[in-house]
């Protein structure tokens, strides 16, 4: 572990939260449309029938898509092909994630133009160019915009993506130049399900995954703060730091493998189990590496502060909250975003934050988010001191 700074030799310069939004999918699925889906294309099997039964007591009370009841999607005979998938990702995904940049945009008041970095993230497109392409062209960024497409990190990626974007942000600080990222996630897992359900059928394995997930984008906007204009929001947040861990023999606990008709999710029972283990380590190793805490016992203790964990299922919430002694109110946020979408992949951890931006009662906020690998993805936040009246 790196010594942490005296306390007073802490730079006092902030990348800060400056715009928050997510759009969600526009059609709202209820757990019995589901059932409605399989059956039409299938035969009853006991792992079809399992995973449907598991899909009814989910907790999440709709989850999001971008096709309606009646789309031809539901209902054709045949499995799209990967390349087909591809062309809806981009049909419905990229269009979400205009909105929420947009609007995530429009939170913090500067202009497309005054946009420095774009980080992008997705677990459920794979195109060259990514989607973050076609995005700086739908939003008018200008063409020299510093571009990252982040891919292959699982649930972890929303904290992985404001990770990437605070570091660059860092870095135009050193070099005293005025930086603004745009960090956006969009997931659109839909567009696998019939390929999902069909390996159901043909290898007789329950996949929670058909019962979790939903299509969402999400966008943040940080800013370095240097020339800002009156016109820009005052921070929201500070971000004091972000921490990944890797967990060692646990890179069979989760993946996406990748077929001819898209990728297939694999989520071991031992999930929760191991967030209730990794998020309480990661937790603690985030505070130790965080120069202005680590030496304050206090911030050691997770119910002093806030917290945003990503909701990949209601046992993991669970199990983190048991863990680290929290009661079910201190994760109000992330249980609702799991009430509301279930685990929406990358933009979980962003619509946990617009849920809280308004949430003074704890001055630090803590992110923790498993992805594959397993890696842990953590953050700490800390509420600016200027009076929140300025910011309204
Ligand atoms: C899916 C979930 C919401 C279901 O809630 P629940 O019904 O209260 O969960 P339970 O743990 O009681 O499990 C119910 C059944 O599902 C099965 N099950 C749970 N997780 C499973 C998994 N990952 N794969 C296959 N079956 C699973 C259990 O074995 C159990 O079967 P049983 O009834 O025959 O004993 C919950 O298990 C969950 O949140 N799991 C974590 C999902 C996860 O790891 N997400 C991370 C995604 S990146």
């Amino acid at each position: 572990m790196i010594e942490p700074l005296p306390t007073q030799e802490v730079p006092k310069q902030s990348v800060s939260v400056v715009g928050i939004a997510s759009r969600c999918a526009p059609y709202k699925r209820q757990p019995n449309e589901l059932e409605a889906i399989a059956h039409r294309h299938y035969s009853s099997t006991p792992a079809l029938e399992k995973t449907l039964e598991i899909n009814r007591k989910t907790r999440i009370d709709h989850r999001y898509s971008v096709f309606s009841p009646d789309h031809e999607y539901w209902h054709r005979p045949t499995i799209p092909s990967f390349s087909e998938c591809d062309s809806l990702f981009k049909e419905h995904g990229i269009p979400l994630a205009a909105e929420a940049s947009a609007k995530a945009m429009q939170d913090w008041g500067g202009a497309s133009n005054e946009i420095t970095h774009l980080v992008a993230v997705t677990c459920t497109n794979t195109a060259h160019p990514g989607f973050d392409s076609m995005l700086c062209r739908k939003l008018g960024l200008k063409p020299n915009v510093r571009r990252v497409l982040l891919h292959g990190i699982g649930c972890g990626c929303g904290i992985a993506a404001m990770r990437v974007a605070h570091e660059l942000l860092l870095g135009s600080m050193q070099q005293g130049v005025p930086a603004r990222a745009l960090v956006v996630g969009c997931e659109v897992p839909t567009v696998f399900a019939r390929s999902e359900l069909d390996i159901i059928d043909k290898s007789q394995e329950v996949n929670v995954a058909m019962c979790l997930f939903s299509d969402c984008a999400a966008a943040l906007v940080l800013s370095n703060g240097i020339g800002r204009k009156a016109s820009e929001r005052l921070p929201i947040w500070n971000i004091l730091n972000c921490e990944p861990t890797q967990f060692e023999g646990t890179e069979d606990i989760a993946y996406f493998d990748v077929h001819d008709k898209g990728y297939h999710a694999y989520i071991d029972k031992r999930i929760p189990e191991l967030a209730g283990k990794c998020i309480p380590e990661g937790f603690r190793s985030l505070i130790a590496s965080t120069p202005p805490l680590a030496l304050d016992e206090k911030n050691y203790v997770p119910s002093n502060h806030g917290w945003a964990i990503h909701p990949g299922g209601y046992a993991v919430l669970v199990a983190a909250q048991k863990t680290l002694g929290l009661t079910a109110d201190d994760l109000r946020a992330s249980y609702d975003a799991y009430h509301d979408g279930g685990n929406t992949i990358s933009t979980s951890i962003i619509r946990i934050l617009e849920k809280l931006r308004n949430d003074d009662q704890k001055d630090k906020l803590v992110l923790a988010a498993i992805g594959h690998g397993i890696t842990l993805e953590t953050a700490v936040l800390t509420r600016p001191s200027f009076p929140r009246c300025l910011n309204a």
